[in-house]
């Protein structure tokens, strides 16, 4: 048996730069120890995000050249149109200029104050437009997601009995939707499975609610239910997609991550009644219905994006680049998020870090020793991201306290991947030295994460 190979060779290069310990501290000061203040140069390898982070194909700089930028009805519309249509099952398209404007243009729609959306742990963007209009996202994820030793496949399910205390307990006008995440990035980049699926929607025909997914990384969890799922390994990515999409009425994306492209997003859906309405705010809020803040060209590479994200090998090398590096942390005893997740490896920094009390948020406290240790970006998917409670305005502490480290698509090579476990076993060797964390000294209403303040503790 021959080992494995990436299937691409790489056509352009760009050059990222050492630096040292001393200038990373200094750095970090400067940036108020929140890691989306430095400046890119700053960093050596970022793994801040797998999002519009990614490397584009030839295929789709190709693409660009022959972008259709016509404000209407523009040729790469038609083609993003019929690669969602085909893709998805979904027959309307709506651009976006990400995933984020998606939801506010889809929420506008369906979300009033007073409402909860049931799903699997909602991610941050998702959770800022319900709540941001009055209305309470509920988790249902099910609760093997928050034991990180509980070798669970599906981590990203939903508990049919948490979701159906949802529809027991609420009226149904005040559940616009069930939303299932795919993959769940919040429980760590984990899949839901087509089992799950089914009976969500089952469960969720009987009390008239109607299913939309969130499918930023639809692909990477179409792939996890081939490889994991009895009776999937032998269809194609691209009919499990399908399957998947089918169970629901209609989904927001970000292109930015399974799209393959550095900036973009869509909503896409059946009901010709609220894709009129939300044609509406489309227009508002980001463009004529066949752009929606996106560039004829971006359409255009978006739509070879879709394909090439759907595609088996290129699906498995970038799944296997995340669990080759996942293997080398479980191999030093790092505690991580397990299975590994499709996009990103998942410090529990509970466990890394017990020295360091929760108020001074351990896992923004391990991001940042890893950054000093190698320039590393990481980011805190902890209490910050969590956010205070619309409601007693305290701090939200999450079941998991955890450091994402986001590989971006096609972009670094394995020898990096080595570069970052060595990083992080370093900072793991001496962790009985790191007793303190951080204090807020500034923060913003909402989505507080992005431009918090922190001094040392
Ligand atoms: N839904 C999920 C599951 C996401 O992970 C993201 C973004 C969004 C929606 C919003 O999409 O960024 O295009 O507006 N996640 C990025 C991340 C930012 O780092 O995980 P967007």
């Amino acid at each position: 048996k021959l080992p494995y190979a990436e299937p691409f060779r790489i056509k352009m290069v760009e050059e990222i730069q050492q630096s040292t310990r001393e200038q990373r501290e200094q750095w970090l000061k400067e940036a108020n120890y929140n890691l989306f203040n430095l400046k890119s140069s700053q960093v050596f390898i970022d793994l801040l995000t797998d999002s519009g982070t990614g490397a584009m194909s030839d295929q789709q700089w190709g693409a660009l050249m022959t972008g259709d930028e016509s404000y209407a009805g523009s040729r790469s519309f038609q083609q993003l149109h019929e690669t969602v249509q085909k893709i998805s099952g979904y027959q309307y398209l709506l651009p976006t200029h990400q995933g984020r404007a998606a939801e506010n243009v889809l929420f506008s729609v369906l979300v009033k104050e007073g409402d909860v959306v049931p799903g699997n742990s909602h991610f941050d963007t998702t959770k800022g437009h319900i709540e941001f209009r009055k209305a309470h996202a509920i988790d249902c994820t099910v609760d093997e997601a928050f034991d990180i030793e509980n070798l669970y496949p599906f981590k990203g399910n939903i508990d049919l009995a948490k979701l159906e205390h949802v529809y027991q307990i609420y009226p149904k006008e005040k559940i616009p939707f069930c939303l299932i995440t795919i993959t769940c990035n919040s429980s760590g980049g984990q899949p839901v499975s087509l089992e799950n699926m089914r009976a969500v929607k089952e469960l969720s025909d009987r009390y008239g609610i109607p299913i939309y997914f969130d499918s930023a990384r639809f692909a990477e969890n179409a792939y996890f239910i081939r490889q994991r799922e009895k009776g999937q390994e032998n269809r194609s990515i691209k009919e499990t997609a399908r399957e998947v999409f089918s169970y629901g009425v209609g989904m927001t994306m970000s292109s930015k991550k399974d799209g393959l492209v550095n900036i973009g997003g869509f909503i896409a859906l059946n009901d010709e009644k609220i894709y009129r309405a939300a044609s509406n705010f489309t227009i508002i809020y980001e463009g004529f219905i066949t752009y929606g803040g996106m560039a004829g060209r971006d359409m255009a590479a978006l739509a070879v994006g879709l394909n090439e994200a759907t595609e088996f090998p290129y699906l498995e090398s970038r799944i296997s680049q995340v669990e080759y590096l996942g293997n080398k942390m479980i191999e030093y005893g790092i505690p991580i998020q397990k299975p590994i997740g499709g996009h990103a490896v998942f410090i529990d920094a509970l466990k890394f870090l017990p020295n360091v009390k929760r108020a001074e948020y351990p896992a923004q406290t391990l991001a940042n020793e890893i950054y000093k240790e190698a320039g590393i970006r990481t980011v805190e998917i902890g209490t910050i991201l969590a956010d205070r409670d619309p409601d007693t305005r305290e701090n939200r502490y999450p079941k998991l306290e955890l450091v994402r480290l986001a590989i971006p698509r096609r972009t670094y090579t394995n020898n990096h991947m080595d570069y970052i476990a060595a990083a992080v076993k370093n900072v793991f060797d001496r962790r009985d030295e790191i007793l303190k964390g951080y204090h807020i000294t500034w923060e913003s209403e909402i989505l507080r994460h992005f431009t918090v303040k922190l001094e040392e503790a």
